[in-house]
């Protein structure tokens, strides 16, 4: 007999995320960073955004010195090649290629010497991320520039960040800065921590987030997703203004 009370609730997946259109931070070109490791891995999840809604996907490597040392050319040779993988399997879902800056030394010397770095949208947003621990010294420094160069500074999952998490306030230097935020889906469904679920929720709430984006990097992400349908958080999400629809 079936119990009431202990039947998993089933919902369907199919354009849970149609709200969003865009995704613009994931983890999709194989074997360049810590995301997926094969075209096939990245078809697996790109058919599952499809079914989830989604119009487009910029993808957004990092580049991250130390680790990832990824260039333009890099990022663009791998985008070519999953185009022609996805056409290949009769996925038509179009995919961009951007990056994640990590703010260190070599992200610093790029802006100063105004190299052309990945960005995406007319207003050639950059997406960019810090230590998890403590912001760089030369912050605001990177910051300067960014504006300076023309692009305009996306801080990705500002509420992962412990020295967020911590201090609230400091959010609003970064705003006055004049940095947009893009705030993680799988935050909000408690995937990291609970501190950074509650950080999430407070950055909505107090309408200072721009953007919502899965941050991918495999399929085990890209399942997980779905269970932002059952938050109570999600009616607040789907009615939030996002600017991934202007992409
Ligand atoms: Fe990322």
């Amino acid at each position: 007999m079936f119990s009431f009370f202990t039947r998993k609730k089933e919902f369907s997946t199919t354009s849970i995320f149609s709200f969003l259109q865009v995704d613009l931070h994931s983890h999709l070109l194989a074997g360049i960073d810590d995301g997926v490791q094969t075209e096939s891995q990245a078809l697996e999840i790109i058919e599952l955004f499809q079914q989830y809604g989604y119009r487009k996907i910029i993808t957004t490597p990092h580049i991250l010195w130390d680790f990832y040392k990824n260039t333009p050319e890099i990022i663009r040779t791998k985008l070519e090649k999953l185009r022609f993988f996805l056409q290949e399997n009769q996925i038509d879902l179009p995919v961009e290629a951007a990056a994640e800056y990590y703010v260190d030394e070599h992200f610093l010397q790029m802006l100063q010497n105004h190299e052309n770095l990945l960005c995406f949208g007319e207003k050639k947003y950059l997406l960019f991320e810090t230590g998890f621990l403590n912001y760089p010294a030369f912050w605001e420094e990177a910051i300067f520039l960014i504006k300076a160069n023309g692009y305009q500074p996306v801080l990705a999952h500002p509420e992962r960040y412990v020295y967020v998490q911590n201090d609230f306030n400091f959010l609003e230097k970064v705003l006055e800065l004049g940095v947009l935020l893009q705030v993680n889906m799988l935050s909000l469904i408690g995937y990291y921590s609970l501190e950074a679920k509650k950080t999430a929720e407070k950055i909505i709430d107090a309408n200072l987030a721009h953007f919502l984006a899965t941050d991918c990097h495999h399929i085990r992400q890209a399942k997980t997703l779905q269970n932002l349908v059952q938050s109570p958080f999600f009616r607040k999400v789907q009615n939030y203004k996002w600017l991934n629809q202007s992409l």
